[in-house]
């Protein structure tokens, strides 16, 4: 069976370190692994307007940061097909028949539906686009007949509710669909990267991210005012590491090489984290260490991505070179499922000539 991967962006704002050591980093390395037949990276706008009705100027100019911010990291249109979701309209349709093989209830117990119901004071006024955003994404993914999706793991639902919609269109209507796996980060750190204020989540309305298309100084300044230990107040003062963004960041940036050569003193991580527990180690001097990190992995990041702010047309091309061949692989799955629900009427001799022998005295 071929190795397809399909995954995705909403475009709401441009892209932080948190998608990139939870997802886009992890990306290009399986794009450069060569394991993978085809590999599909979607523009989510259709799912970001399923929140953003009323705003689909903030989506539409989104796409284009998304997409560079993508080109930056490494992903390479020569290896992976890069594309917009509203582009390919026979998502739509696939979502439309799986709407029929899933129940309110379902949907109501999906725990990043819940949350997020909360998150956007939705309560009962929520769009039955949005509450359907599950089904859509399970379209998304079955379309490409994906092997494989690397999220983070606040998609997890999703993809359970995925396996789910497969597991029971398979069994009503034949085998058609291809079940996915998740693929999650595999350090413990990069599952959830918090914001710079300490808050679990980073997010553009609590403004506490690090863009990777943010400039070094606005990088080192964020960096420097983060949050971390608020009872370490003296350098002598024992710290805390659990839960403080500092070492979490560097857990999930920071290489053992790279203490030898910005922090000599210490041999790895573990050192620096028993010193800090210790008391004795000063938070300017490990957010110091954390800031040479960082710019070391986004300098290249933040180059790649102005050489691509150079022809914007040309990322537009590529955006429509793929959404073109998305489509073609999209509607190839959808008359195949079409095909199993026999709602394929004009191809199928099979119920012409059964009909007219019905209707023949
Ligand atoms: N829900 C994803 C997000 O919020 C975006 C997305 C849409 C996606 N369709 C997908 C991710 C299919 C993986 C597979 O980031």
């Amino acid at each position: 069976m071929a190795k397809i991967i399909l995954t995705g962006d909403r475009p709401t704002g441009r892209l932080h370190v948190g998608h990139y050591v939870g997802s886009l980093k992890r990306r290009v390395e399986l794009q450069n692994s060569g394991k993978f037949d085809k590999i599909f990276i979607m523009i989510a706008d259709a799912q970001a307007l399923t929140d953003n009705a009323d705003n689909p100027e903030k989506v539409r100019q989104n796409i284009i940061e998304v997409a560079l911010d993508y080109l930056a990291c490494g992903l390479d249109p020569a290896k992976s097909t890069m594309f917009i979701q509203s582009q390919v309209a026979e998502l739509c349709e696939l979502s439309f028949y799986y709407m029929n093989l899933v129940t309110v209830s379902r949907l109501q117990r999906n725990p990043t539906v819940k949350s997020e119901i909360q998150i956007r004071n939705f309560e009962a006024s929520i769009p039955v686009g949005f509450f359907t955003y599950p089904i859509s994404q399970a379209a998304d993914i079955t379309a490409f007949k994906a092997t494989t999706v690397p999220v983070g793991e606040d998609q997890l639902p999703m993809l359970e509710q995925t396996k789910e919609i497969v597991r029971k269109f398979n069994s009503v209507y034949g085998d058609t669909l291809i079940e996915p796996e998740i693929l999650l980060p595999d350090n413990k750190a990069c599952l959830r990267l918090p914001g710079i204020d300490g808050k679990a989540k980073m997010s553009k309305s609590l403004n506490n991210c690090i863009y990777l298309s943010d400039t070094e100084e606005e990088v080192r300044k964020k960096i420097m005012s983060m949050f971390t230990d608020p009872n370490h107040l003296r350098v002598e003062d024992p710290g805390k590491v659990e839960g403080n963004p500092v070492f979490i960041y560097l857990d999930a940036f920071c290489r053992e090489e790279q203490f030898a050569e910005y922090l000599p003193e210490y041999q790895n991580l573990d050192e620096l984290k028993e010193h800090y527990k210790r008391g004795g180690l000063g938070d300017v001097k490990v957010k110091k260490f954390l800031n040479a990190v960082m710019q070391e992995e986004l300098t290249p990041i933040r180059e790649r991505r102005k050489s691509f702010e150079k022809d914007i047309p040309e990322v537009y091309r590529m955006l429509k070179k793929g959404s073109d061949e998305a489509r073609e692989v999209a509607a190839q799955t959808l008359s195949e499922v079409r095909a199993s629900m026999k709602i394929n009427y004009f191809d199928d001799e099979e119920l012409i000539r059964v009909q007219s022998e019905r209707f023949k005295d």
